[in-house]
């Protein structure tokens, strides 16, 4: 397909290659190339990225201070540009194939020092570099809402413990053992304190080595200040071998995994919450900000964000597996293939963070109905592994101790009795003595431990 001359100019100047070539590039098949809409959230990284290349080629002494003080001026109007959002409207008005192309693009125009900015430097040195800079902002993001999370759960868990909340704790779904509702929370605040400690890793990862220098794929012959950029965006140390540093996507990969398992554990708290939102089980009501009616049944209240959550949680794990699945037969430099990893592993993180802030905002209404859940803590014959654990320490076999209690259970089952007319949920609770338990000691020593941890988790970056 031919294209106007006028067009085809203009495609040269937006994209950043053309010289060997006689045709015009299909539009079509550059907009089908084109990742500008999943990397426009890198613009500001690439401006750091862009900004650092700048030092490097000052200190190699490739340009002159003046030219580099105009990339720099040049640098930061589009900064503001991009966080006004003009920029936006500039990069999606044009024939970009991605931000990178773009931001160039943009530098260009407002100087003539612009036409100096990519020397010594490829997209893939911008884009490793870029998505590592990404990885660091998003997992001290992901570090600060989990984190959050666990000390929001904290709290609860300390008020639950003064009142003294029994439940039936469940296997199976199905009635188990009495714990206190402290004790879960407690759970819930181990699993997110994790997956705090799993972003704080990315950041770590994401600010060892910087990429930045090492061009296509072998490095450059222009003596670049790889040491000054590298110290300019807060890496550790240039990268050891360029080859690897453009061609790898492992931290982004870690960064969305991280997110999917972030949400898989608010997921795994919101099918509990869901079912306890219930009338049948009555132990939680979620608070009306966060509820949703019906368009039809009037009486509806569903707990809508806790469903989503669920299911962002499948979907992004299909969409992890997708990413990770796009570097299978890759050889060890660059392909474009990777353009669809970056794109994968953003939407997760993207997606992964925005599901995380909604898990935190729905907890954060969510009442618990203390009587309710006391009151049928014993329901289910819950009891009944006390009771064979005090047969066994007054000396009877483990084995003779289940089989007696079962019988009882029958029994009582049979005759729609208690198993024992004293011994309750919370008694049940108060017998247990190991550390790690639900007793009430037990569960204060361990959110005690946790508030001590949470409190040495401070912003990252
Ligand atoms: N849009 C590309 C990406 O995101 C940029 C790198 C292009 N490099 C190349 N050699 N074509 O992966």
């Amino acid at each position: 397909m031919l294209l106007p001359l006028s067009a085809a100019l203009r495609m040269s100047k937006e994209l950043q290659w053309g010289g060997r070539f006689k045709e015009a590039p299909d539009p079509e098949l550059i907009a089908f190339g084109s990742s500008l809409d999943e990397d426009l959230v890198l613009a500001p990284f690439d401006v750091a990225c862009s900004q650092a290349h700048v030092a490097a080629l000052l200190g190699g002494r490739i340009l002159e201070p003046s030219q580099a003080k105009e990339l720099n001026e040049a640098l930061e109007t589009v900064a503001r540009e991009i966080a006004t959002g003009t920029f936006a409207a500039f990069a999606r008005g044009g024939t970009f194939e991605d931000v990178h192309g773009a931001i160039d693009a943009r530098v260009r125009e407002i100087t003539h020092a612009g036409e100096s900015l990519h020397a010594g430097r490829s997209r893939n040195d911008q884009v490793a570099t870029t998505l590592l800079l990404y990885a660091r902002d998003r997992a001290a993001r992901g570090r600060a809402i989990s984190a959050g999370i666990a000390r929001a759960a904290l709290v609860r868990a300390r008020e639950e413990l003064a009142a003294r909340t029994v439940l039936a704790g469940t296997t199976h779904w199905q009635p188990a053992q009495p714990i206190l509702l402290a004790f879960w929370l407690g759970a819930m605040a181990e699993m997110f304190a994790r997956g705090a400690r799993r972003f704080a890793r990315v950041f770590e990862d994401a600010a060892r080595f910087c990429p930045l220098g090492s061009g296509a794929l072998s490095g450059s012959s222009l003596p670049l200040d790889r040491d000054a950029a590298a110290s300019a965006l807060g890496f550790g140390a240039p990268s050891r071998n360029a080859m690897d540093a453009i061609g790898t996507r492992d931290i982004a990969l870690d960064l969305a995994h991280a997110c999917v398992r972030a949400v898989v554990d608010a997921s795994r708290a919101s099918e509990e919450f869901v079912i306890w939102c219930t009338p049948a089980f009555g132990y939680a009501r979620l608070g009306d900000s966060a509820s949703t009616g019906s368009s039809l049944m009037p009486q509806k209240r569903n707990p809508d964000p806790f469903e989503l959550v669920r299911s962002q949680a499948a979907a992004l794990n299909g969409t992890y597996a997708g990413a990770v699945g796009t570097t299978a037969g890759i050889a060890l430099s660059y392909h474009r293939d990777l353009q669809t990893t970056k794109a994968l592993a953003i939407g997760v993180v993207e997606k992964g963070l925005a599901s995380l802030r909604a898990f935190a905002r729905a907890f954060d209404v969510l009442a618990f109905d203390r009587e309710r859940m006391s009151a049928i803590a014993g329901d289910g014959y819950t009891v009944a592994t006390d009771l064979a654990d005090e047969l066994i320490a007054g000396g009877a076999s483990a084995r003779d101790a289940h089989a007696s209690i079962g019988r009882a259970v029958a029994e009582a089952e049979a005759g729609g009795k208690l198993l024992h007319p004293t011994f309750d949920a919370e008694a049940s609770v108060r017998a247990k003595k190991t550390a790690g338990s639900t007793s009430p000691a037990a569960v204060a020593a361990a959110l005690d431990s946790l508030e001590t941890e949470l409190a040495t988790f401070g912003d990252l970056g």
